[in-house]
Order: C-alpha cells, then sequence, then structure tokens
C-alpha cells in the first residue's frame, strides 16, 4: 500500500459529489409535476421504516441555490444529481411540463456559473406513477417511454450537461422493486423480475441511440457493485458465492459489455426465465461512453437454498467494522471490483459514480459536526480507488454519495450518508469534519 503523503491523483482526475431527485427535492408535486411510483410508494403505511416520505427532504428544490454554494464552498468540481422523469412529463409521456424543465435550467445555471461540472442521471428510481400504472418497467413499451424521454433532456439540457448516465442501479429496481418488495413498486415477482431487468437494459441502449441522435458530450450506465466472498471453503459455499456474483455484478454487466447474460441466472430463475430475443440482446451491445460504478461494501455469502434468487444469504464478519447500513467496510474490495471490470469487461473508462457510508453523527456544536467514522470510510476507499490507478484501472473521477443526508428510501432518514448534515427540522445544513476532509482531497488532488 502507498504510503499516504505520496497519494497523487492523475491530472483532471474529477471529483464531485451525488445526490438523487427524490431522495433530496421535496416538493414532489410542485409546478405541474405528476405524482412518481416513489411518492405513491412512500405514502402506503408501513412501507417507510420511520414513516418518512419525499414531501419536503432537503427541500433542495427550493435551496438548490444554497446547495449550490455549499458546493463551493467544498471545492467541488463536479455535481451528479437525477432528473425527476414525473416533472417533465407529469404523465411519464406526451405532455412536457415546461416549469419542470425550467428547474432543471435554474439549478444548471447556478452550477455552470459556479464552475462545477453537472452530470446527470435521467432515472435514479422514479418512475412516473401514470407509467407504472401501464406495468412500469415490466411492460416491454417501458424503454421507448424512457427514450422519448431521453430525447426531450438531451434537446432541452443538452447544451448545460457535459456527463449523462442513462440508468441508476437498475438491479437495485430489479431486487428491491421487484424481487423482495421493499422499493416501489413494492413488487415481489420471479415472473416480473427478469423482464424488468431486461426492458431497463433495453432502455438504456434506446437512451444512449438517443443521446447519438441530439446529445453532446458522454453518456454511460450507473451499476452497483459488491465482490462476493464465500464463508467457507466448502462447495455448496463456494457456488452461492458464485450465483451471488451472477446475479449482482454479472447481470447488467454482462448484458451491455457482453449482450449475454449469466447461464446461472436462467439455472438460479429456472421456468421463471424467459427466452430473451436475439435482437434484443444484439441492442443491449450498443456502445457507451463510461461506466459508472457505486460501492459501499462486500459480501460473504453461503448457501441458503431456501431463499429466491441467488438462493445465498450473507454472513456476519466477526471483528469487522459495520455502518448503520449494516455494510461491512471493506476499502480493499474497491479495488479488486475495479480491476475485475478491467479485465472482464476489457479497460472501459470509469467514474466512482457514488461511495460513502452512513454513521450516526452527532448534532452539529457550535457549526461542527465530528464524523471521523466516515472521514476514515473516504480515505480508506480512496487510497483503494488510487491503487486501482496504479494498478492500470482507467479511472476519471470519484463522486462521494452523498453531498447531503437525505431520503434513504425505504429506510427513511435515519441513516445518514451527507458530506453536509441536514438538520430536517429546521432544514439548516452544516459542513460535516468528513465534507472539510474531502474539501482538502479535492485541493490537492489526493491525500
Ligand atoms: C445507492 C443509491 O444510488 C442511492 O440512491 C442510495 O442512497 C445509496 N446507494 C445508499 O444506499
Amino acid at each position: 500500500m502507498t504510503d499516504s503523503s505520496s497519494i497523487r491523483f492523475p491530472d483532471g482526475f474529477l471529483w464531485g459529489a451525488a445526490t438523487s431527485a427524490y431522495q433530496v427535492e421535496g416538493s414532489p408535486l410542485a409546478d405541474g409535476a405528476g405524482p412518481s411510483n416513489w411518492h405513491h410508494f412512500s405514502h402506503q403505511p408501513d412501507a417507510i421504516a420511520d414513516g418518512g416520505t419525499g414531501d419536503v427532504a432537503c427541500d433542495h428544490y427550493r435551496r438548490y441555490e444554497e446547495d449550490v454554494a455549499l458546493m463551493r464552498q467544498l471545492g467541488l468540481q463536479a455535481y451528479r444529481f437525477s432528473v425527476s422523469w414525473s416533472r417533465i412529463l407529469p404523465e411519464g409521456r406526451g405532455r412536457i411540463n415546461p416549469a419542470g424543465l425550467d428547474f432543471y435550467r435554474r439549478l444548471l445555471d447556478r452550477l455552470l456559473e459556479a464552475g462545477i461540472q453537472p452530470c446527470a442521471t435521467l432515472f435514479h428510481w422514479d418512475l412516473p406513477q401514470a407509467l407504472q400504472e401501464q406495468g412500469g418497467w415490466a411492460n416491454r413499451d417501458s424503454a421507448n417511454w424512457f427514450a422519448d424521454y431521453a430525447h426531450i433532456l438531451f434537446r432541452e439540457l443538452g447544451d448545460k450537461v457535459p456527463l449523462w448516465a442513462t440508468l441508476n442501479e437498475p438491479w437495485v429496481v430489479v431486487n428491491d422493486g421487484y424481487m423482495h418488495g421493499v422499493h416501489a413498486p413494492g413488487h415481489r415477482s420471479l415472473d416480473e423480475a427478469p423482464w424488468v431487468a431486461h426492458n431497463l437494459l433495453r432502455a438504456h441502449a434506446l437512451g444512449v441511440q438517443a443521446f447519438r441522435a441530439d446529445g453532446q458530450g458522454q453518456i454511460g450506465l450507473v451499476v452497483n457493485l459488491e465482490p462476493k466472498y464465500a464463508a467457507s471453503v466448502g462447495p455448496d459455499d463456494a457456488a452461492a458465492m458464485s450465483r451471488a456474483h451472477a446475479y449482482m455484478n454479472r447481470w447488467f454487466l454482462d448484458g451491455v459489455m457482453l449482450g449475454s447474460y449469466p447461464d446461472e441466472l436462467a439455472e438460479m430463475f429456472g421456468q421463471h426465465w424467459p427466452r430473451f430475443d436475439l435482437a434484443d440482446m444484439a441492442l443491449l451491445l450498443e456502445p457507451f461512453d463510461f461506466l459508472g460504478i457505486n460501492y459501499y461494501t462486500r459480501s460473504v455469502n453461503r448457501d441458503a437454498p431456501q431463499n429466491p434468487p441467488p438462493h445465498a444469504e450473507s454472513v456476519r464478519q466477526e471483528g469487522a467494522e459495520y455502518t448503520e447500513m449494516g455494510w461491512e467496510v471493506f476499502p480493499e474490495g474497491l479495488t479488486r471490483t475495479l480491476q475485475w471490470v478491467k479485465q472482464r469487461y476489457g479497460d472501459p473508462p470509469i467514474y466512482i459514480t457514488e461511495n460513502g457510508a452512513a454513521f450516526a453523527d452527532p448534532p452539529a456544536h457550535n457549526g461542527r459536526v465530528a464524523d471521523p467514522r466516515r472521514v476514515e470510510y473516504l480515505r480508506g476507499h480512496l487510497r483503494a480507488a488510487h491503487e486501482a490507478i496504479r494498478l492500470g484501472v482507467n479511472l476519471k473521477g470519484y463522486f462521494a454519495w452523498s453531498l447531503l443526508d437525505n431520503f434513504e428510501w425505504s429506510l427513511g432518514y435515519a441513516k445518514t450518508f451527507g458530506l453536509v448534515q441536514v438538520d430536517f427540522s429546521s432544514q439548516r445544513r452544516t459542513i460535516k469534519d468528513s465534507g472539510y476532509f474531502y474539501r482538502d482531497v479535492i485541493a490537492r488532488n489526493g491525500l
């Protein structure tokens, strides 16, 4: 491991932080926006741990100028956010809502004035509810709905956005939304899940085609990856590890990089696994410009035949450090993951589009929030990222998750990932020690 004093990132390495629309904006129905499936879902009784919703969240929809000022204070060079589809198209397709576009234009103008590069994600999980009611991603037409929406964004906002991502973490939509029912739309269906995954990737490919027609800059896909380890040396746990790896890490990347799905998926899903059209599989190979990787943890797996695919469960590691999410702190897994992507998928340009940790932070005291564990988490993962670069991975930038404490989906507001604390009763923002640490990293381009 390189001595920390000597860690410098390559010139031009891009430093940013990330959020997503439903998690920070609030005002979900303002100015003509339609409801999203997350608006609908979070209002169902018992859907969210603390009864939270995105109704107010960080009130970023109204406080975006203050938030851009915070980004400046941190010295961010880039900001990754997502566009709320149902602000732009309240019914998901057809009629455009100009006020929705206007919000993102104002945000983009402030970012550009501040010298901060925007990175916009088209879909970070909030689907217009009107489309959900037509079957959502399980409907084959969803890929075309997405492409139409993408055309609008590229046409209307394209001159202000150099970096785009089609989808954020499609695996989570499938796993949490359609296998375990804990995310919108709350389904558990072995029949729907494979189609949802497939249609999401078709949407990605059609979105990239739309970008080639009227976009400018670069476009990528954001996936979440987690290296898998076996809980024992026995063959059953080794097989569980391979299944978990195929299910979480290879499903989407094999799809878009190799034009095929892992054989293990057909085995795991059995009769529920469809036969996919060869023309679809060819479509998925549409080339794009970069891979966005969200990395948080690893998992150690053992065989669990009674569980739904991948018929595995993860085992807690004695003596290891865990975040409030119950995720093991495992920075070397980031180096390993980046190397694996390089080797398996032909050395694509990569951005780490999310990395960070939920820890229970103390309230601000005299304008300070001491979060030493998050500082250490970031330090460890930045070293691991640097190590991957040293080993030849084409890593272009890093985005911390998250700029702000925010709505952590089904877990509500208790899990805080921010570099900036948000007091949700007053909406007061306070930069945490980790925020200042990150500011210094950016200023030095290293550790
Ligand atoms: C990944 C997701 O993209 C983001 O929305 C979420 O808040 C973080 N992981 C933390 O769970």
